[in-house]
């Protein structure tokens, strides 16, 4: 398990190193809802982007709770934790990590991580949703052990968290 890896609150400087991480290493699409315009980071999609985190994560209070994706002393991507409606203490999870750290062991440190900030902060479920070719999504949810359903479009998995601790 690879030990550089740190998750970090987001705020607004970090959001900053968010961005500039995005728009450098990920598609727009991976990382944020769909933007209508042209493909690429235009202005606006960058726009959008920041007021999506400051309208959730910054927002007082809290929407969803956002961790910057650290490797070393860079930021990486983002780990989100959106709570879910009609479910109590159940969070769902997702994970973006720039395309030039992918496949190399930092999406397993931070589904670990994320995992232990969901059991501090007295989540008892995790939901996660993903296609079915999400290679290694798929991969670490199997390794985790739990249950995959397959629905048309998606795959869905719920964590518990007592189970995997
Ligand atoms: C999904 C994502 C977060 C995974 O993070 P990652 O750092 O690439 O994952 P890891 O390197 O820790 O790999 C996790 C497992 O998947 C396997 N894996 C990773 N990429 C793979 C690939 N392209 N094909 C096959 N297996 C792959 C790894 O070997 C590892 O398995 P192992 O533990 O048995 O060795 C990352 O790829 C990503 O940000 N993708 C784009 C956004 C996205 O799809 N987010 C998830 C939405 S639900």
């Amino acid at each position: 398990m690879r030990s550089d890896v740190t998750l970090r609150r987001l705020d607004e400087q970090l959001l900053r190193q968010l961005l500039d991480a995005a728009v450098a290493d990920a598609d727009p699409l991976e990382v944020m809802p769909p933007v209508a315009g042209p493909p690429g980071w235009t202005p606006e999609r960058r726009s959008a982007f920041l007021r999506f985190h400051r309208s959730r994560t910054l927002a007082v209070p809290p929407v969803e709770t956002t961790y910057a994706i650290v490797v070393g002393t860079t930021v990486v991507g983002a780990a989100r934790l959106c709570p879910v409606e009609d479910a109590k203490r159940a969070a769902e999870a997702g994970v973006w990590i720039g395309r030039s750290h992918r496949g190399a062991g930092v999406g397993g440190a931070v589904l670990k991580q994320l995992l232990t900030v969901a059991c501090a902060d007295g989540l008892e479920s995790i939901f996660v949703s993903t296609t079915p070719d999400n290679t290694a999504v798929l991969r670490l949810l199997t390794t985790l052990g739990v249950d995959l359903v397959r629905e048309d479009d998606a795959v869905t998995a719920w964590v518990n968290l007592d189970a995997v601790g």
